[in-house]
């Protein structure tokens, strides 16, 4: 234990943190957006994969407990990525020159780019499980379903159908994949597999996944505005909605009540 935290305290104990729980989420944001996906499969698809989310390992763990197992692994990958970031950023800044001879180059505007973009993606989350996770903020299109456990494809339909709730998450889905992007490629450098007859090449395959990231999570919520995707069945119902405790609603907004 106390080797690992000699470890930890060194630069690259730290940038290899920073890279390792990096590739966590990089993993999750990757099989999150091929799920949502199912949508295009239908209301029943989707749902039903959701659950099965739930049920994972169910005979021998109980139901959710794998994916309270994965939550908790996403949760310590996110804050440890946060921590040591903070601490190899205040390290930086310390062995820095004086004010006065220091430069803004590419790579402190990369690194301010990548704090402003990271906050704004830490207050999406906490917005975005408080709406789709645990419907505390509950806007949805008159006439549409309100929130309902399990019923994923119904809750996400009625939310999209409010024009600024899919413009809200089409720019946050650009921030997070530049944010992506730009975490990529600084990943690639901090492993070292970096090299000047490769870099095009790493660029490029960081762009790509950024560029595919991007046009699979908006397209849900631009075919559900624009129709491409439609209504949930009306009596479609959560998957045995029964099973889930309700938390109370905050905020419960339908689009006629905005003003
Ligand atoms: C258009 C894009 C997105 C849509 C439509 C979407 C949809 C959803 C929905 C419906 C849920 C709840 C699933 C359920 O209760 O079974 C969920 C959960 C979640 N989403 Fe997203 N999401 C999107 C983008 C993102 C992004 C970019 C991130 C991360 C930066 C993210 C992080 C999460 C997290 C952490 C959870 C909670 C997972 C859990 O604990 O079960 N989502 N999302």
């Amino acid at each position: 234990m106390q080797r690992l935290m000699t470890f930890y305290d060194t630069s690259i104990g730290k940038k290899l943190v920073v890279a390792v729980t990096g590739l966590i989420m990089y993993g999750f944001i990757i099989g999150h957006m091929l799920g949502n996906l199912k949508a295009f499969g239908g209301a029943t698809a989707l749902d039903q994969y959701a659950e099965m989310l739930r049920e994972i390992g169910a005979s021998f763990l109980g139901n959710t407990t794998f994916l309270w197992f994965a939550r908790i692994v996403l949760i310590v990958a996110v804050v440890a990525h946060v921590v040591t970031i903070i601490q190899l950023s205040r390290r930086n800044r310390a062995s820095r020159p004086t004010r006065t001879v220091r430069r803004r180059n590419a790579s402190t505007l990369a690194a301010t780019w990548m704090a402003i973009s990271g906050t704004l993606i830490l207050v999406f989350i906490v917005i975005h499980l408080a709406q789709f996770t645990f419907g505390w903020i509950d806007i949805h299109k008159t006439g549409t379903e309100g929130f309902e456990y399990g019923a994923v494809y119904s809750n996400i339909w009625g939310a999209f159908n409010v024009w600024w709730v899919a413009l809200f998450y089409v720019v946050m889905m650009a921030m997070v994949c530049m944010h992506v992007y730009h975490g990529a490629w600084s990943m690639c450098q901090t492993l070292g597999v970096d090299a000047p007859p490769r870099n095009q090449m790493i660029r490029g395959g960081a762009a790509t996944i950024a560029i595919i990231l991007f046009i699979g999570f908006c397209s849900v919520p631009v075919a559900m505005l624009t129709n491409a995707l439609s209504a949930p069945p009306i009596d479609e119902m959560a998957v045995e909605p029964q099973k889930y405790e309700r938390s109370p609603q905050i905020m419960n907004v339908s689009e006629g009540d905005q003003g």
